[in-house]
């Protein structure tokens, strides 16, 4: 597959969807006219998808057990990656992902407390392996995450999760971002979207295959 797989996490309200939105529109100047740039999401990046996403998110009074959440964003992935990522990828585009297969390390795992194993047996299932060419944390302490999403309004099925939850979700990603430095930027999600927006155009002017190089004498 010739494109790229640009992923965004962090916990509630650290700012992935403003960054993705920055991120695109950067991109577009950058790329050659005959890629594309794709924005997605997860749960709800397919027609099948959105359906999911509510079954997950919109009714807080439904009691789902963690066994079906964890199938459902499963379901949605599978969906997802076959649907909408694989075909993005193989036309060359760059594909940017709103949550991928570390948010159901951190949420089912880490917070909810599924053993690894079967959340990566999961994950395999689900994305017969792929996995993001590089992954951007926004880290950011969950007080100040829920506080921001309360300002947005009502808060969905898993934002009303206990603070304990959160924190363990967080911990998660900052366990996953020490295991793979690679693939994991980890980005302070406490400062000015603009900065936040530097750092990220820094990382991918550097990464293979993203930004198209400029020949030497023609700037
Ligand atoms: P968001 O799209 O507004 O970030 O909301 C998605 C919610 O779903 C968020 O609370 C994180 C949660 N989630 C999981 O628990 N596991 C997953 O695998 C994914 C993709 C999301």
């Amino acid at each position: 597959m010739s494109g790229k797989f640009i992923v965004f996490e962090g916990v509630e309200g650290a700012g992935k969807t403003t960054q993705i939105e920055l991120t695109a529109a950067w991109l577009q100047n950058q790329i050659d006219g005959d890629r594309a740039v794709a924005i997605t999401r997860e749960p709800g990046g397919t027609k099948i998808g959105r359906q999911i996403r509510q079954l997950l998110l919109d009714d807080p009074d439904e009691c789902i057990s963690y066994r079906t959440e964890l199938l459902l964003y499963a379901a949605d992935r599978a969906q997802h990656v076959e649907a909408k990522i694989k075909p993005h990828l193989e036309l060359g585009d760059i594909v940017l992902c709103d949550r991928f297969t570390d948010s159901t390390i951190a949420y089912q795992g880490y917070g909810r407390g599924f053993d690894r194993d079967e959340i990566d047996r999961v994950n395999q299932l689900a994305t017969g392996g792929l996995q993001s060419d590089l992954t951007f944390w926004l880290d950011l302490d969950v007080t100040l995450g829920l506080e921001r999403v309360l300002l947005r309004g009502k808060l969905d099925r898993m934002e009303r999760a206990t603070i304990d939850f959160h924190q363990r979700v967080r911990q998660g990603y900052q366990e996953l971002a020490n295991v793979y430095p690679d693939r994991i930027v980890r980005l302070d999600a406490n400062r000015s979207p603009a900065a936040i927006q530097m750092e990220i155009q820094s990382k991918l002017m550097v990464m293979k295959g993203i930004v198209t190089a400029v020949p030497i004498g023609e700037t």
